[in-house]
C-alpha cells in the first residue's frame, strides 16, 4: 500500500494548483504504476541507511522501478517473438542483454541490501538455495518470478479500468462499494484529504469488485497452460473420440474458446458484465468443464495444433499427471487478488481525481488504446 501511494501520490497537488499536467495513456498509466508497486513489494525497498534518508530512499525506490519497468516493457515487446524463437539477431542480442540488465538488478546482493522483502520471494530464495541451486541461477529465477508475477497483473488492472469507464453503471456500483468499504473503516475520499489505506480485510469486503475482475479476466486473459506428460493416458472427449496422450509429450490447454466464452457457461460471452460473478455458480476444478486441449506434440513438431473439442464433461482433466502442477507452491497472493487492490486503489485515486478534476473537462481524454501488453 504504501508503494503504491509512493508512485501514485507524490506529485498529486489539488487541481487549483497544478501548474504542469502530466497526461499519459491509461495502458502505460496501469501498467507502470501496478508493475512497479509490485515490484516493491515482492523484492522490497530501499533503505534510510543505504540511501542517507528516508525521503532519499523513497525517492530512490520511484527512480528504480521507473528504470526497470521501462527494461521490462522493452522485454515485454521482444517475448511473442523470443518465444517463438524468431527473433532477428539485433533482437536477440537485445533480449540477452535485457537479460544480463535484469539478473543484475535482481542480485541476491541487492535484494539482500533491500527492506520489505516479500516473504514469497525471500522463502523462495532459502528454498533454491537449500535445493542448491547456484546463486546466479536463482538471480534468473528472480527474473523469473518478476516476470511471472508482473506480466499480467498491470495489463488487467488497464482492462478493468477500461471496461469500468466505458460502463457508468458498472462504475457507480463499483463506486459504491469502494465507499461504504472506506467508510465502515472511518476512511472517505475527498479532494485534498489523507490518503485512503486499504487492507487485507477490506478487499475481502469487496464481492462487486471481485465480480469485475473476474468478468475481465474471463474476456481478456487466454492463457495457454503447457504441461509435459509424464505417464501415458488417455483423453476421452465429450464426441467419444479418445486421444492417447504419450508420456514425453508436451500438451497445452487453452480454456479461452471453450469456457470463457461458451454462450453455454457464460450467456452473452462477449459483453461485460460487471456482476456476472456475483450471480453466476462457478465453476470449480473437478466439475464437468470442456476444454479446448491443443493436441499432445508429438516430439520434435514445433507447434501445438489446436483440437477444439471437448473433454467429455464429467471427466475431470486428471492434472496431477502433469508436471509444473502448482498446488502447495506458496503464491502470496491469489492473482485477482493482486488485480483487485490495485484496481480498487486506481479506482479510488481515480475517483478522488474526477471529483477533485469536475472543472477540468479536457482531462476526460485521458484513455490511448494501446491494445499490446
Ligand atoms: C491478472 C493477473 C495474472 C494472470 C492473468 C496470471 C496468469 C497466469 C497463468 C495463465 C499462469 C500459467 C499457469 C499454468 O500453466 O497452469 C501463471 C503462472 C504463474 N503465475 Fe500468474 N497470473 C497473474 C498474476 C500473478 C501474480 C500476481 C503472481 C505472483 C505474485 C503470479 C505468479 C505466477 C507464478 C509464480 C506462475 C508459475 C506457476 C508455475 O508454473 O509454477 N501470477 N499465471
Amino acid at each position: 500500500m504504501k508503494n503504491l501511494q509512493n508512485l501514485m501520490l507524490h506529485n498529486l497537488g489539488s487541481a487549483a494548483n497544478q501548474k504542469t499536467w502530466t497526461e499519459d495513456g491509461l495502458f502505460n498509466y496501469c501498467y507502470n504504476i501496478v508493475f512497479r508497486a509490485g515490484y516493491l513489494a515482492l523484492y522490497g525497498n530501499a533503505t534510510s541507511e543505504t540511501e542517507g534518508d528516508k525521503e532519499k530512499a523513497i525517492n530512490k525506490d520511484r527512480a528504480e522501478s521507473d528504470v526497470l519497468f521501462k527494461e521490462f516493457r522493452k522485454y515485454d515487446q521482444l517475448f511473442p517473438n523470443l518465444a517463438y524463437n524468431v527473433l532477428p539477431p539485433s533482437g536477440r542480442r537485445e533480449a540477452s542483454r535485457l537479460l544480463n540488465f535484469f539478473q543484475t538488478f535482481l542480485s541476491l546482493e541487492k535484494i539482500g541490501s533491500k527492506n520489505n522483502i516479500s516473504g514469497w520471494i525471500s522463502d523462495l530464495i532459502s528454498a533454491r538455495r537449500e535445493e542448491g541451486m547456484s546463486e546466479s541461477m536463482i538471480e534468473r529465477y528472480m527474473f523469473v518470478l518478476l516476470w511471472a508475477s508482473q506480466g499480467n497483473t498491470g495489463p488487467s488492472s488497464f482492462w478493468l479500468l477500461l471496461y469500468l469507464m466505458k460502463d457508468p453503471v458498472a462504475l457507480k456500483a463499483l463506486r459504491k462499494e469502494a465507499d461504504k468499504v472506506l467508510k465502515e473503516s472511518g476512511q472517505e475520499v475527498r479532494p485534498g484529504g489523507p490518503p485512503v489505506d486499504l487492507t487485507y480485510e477490506m478487499l475481502m469486503k469487496t464481492p462487486v469488485l471481485d465480480s469485475a475482475v473476474e468478468e475481465t479476466l474471463r474476456l481478456v486473459a487466454a492463457p495457454l497452460l503447457t504441461r509435459s506428460v509424464l505417464q501415458d493416458m488417455t483423453l476421452n472427449m465429450a464426441n467419444g473420440r479418445q486421444f492417447f496422450i504419450r508420456k514425453g509429450d508436451r500438451m497445452a490447454v487453452f480454456p479461452y474458446i471453450a469456457v470463457h466464452i461458451d454462450p453455454e457457461i457464460h450467456p452473452d460471452p462477449h459483453t461485460f458484465k460487471y456482476d456476472r460473478f456475483l450471480t453466476q455458480k462457478t465453476v470449480t476444478r473437478g466439475s464437468p468443464v470442456p476444454l479446448v486441449l491443443s493436441e499432445a506434440v508429438s516430439r520434435g513438431s514445433p507447434v501445438p495444433l489446436v483440437l477444439s473439442e471437448a473433454v467429455s464433461r464429467g471427466s475431470p482433466v486428471p492434472l496431477v499427471l502433469f508436471e509444473g502442477v502448482t498446488r502447495g507452491s506458496p503464491m502470496p497472493l491469489v492473482l485477482s487478488e493482486a488485480v483487485t487492490l490495485a484496481a480498487l486503489l486506481l479506482l479510488v485515486l481515480f475517483e478522488a481525481v474526477t471529483r477533485d478534476l469536475a472543472s477540468e473537462p479536457r482531462r476526460a481524454g485521458i484513455i490511448v488504446l494501446e491494445l499490446g501488453a
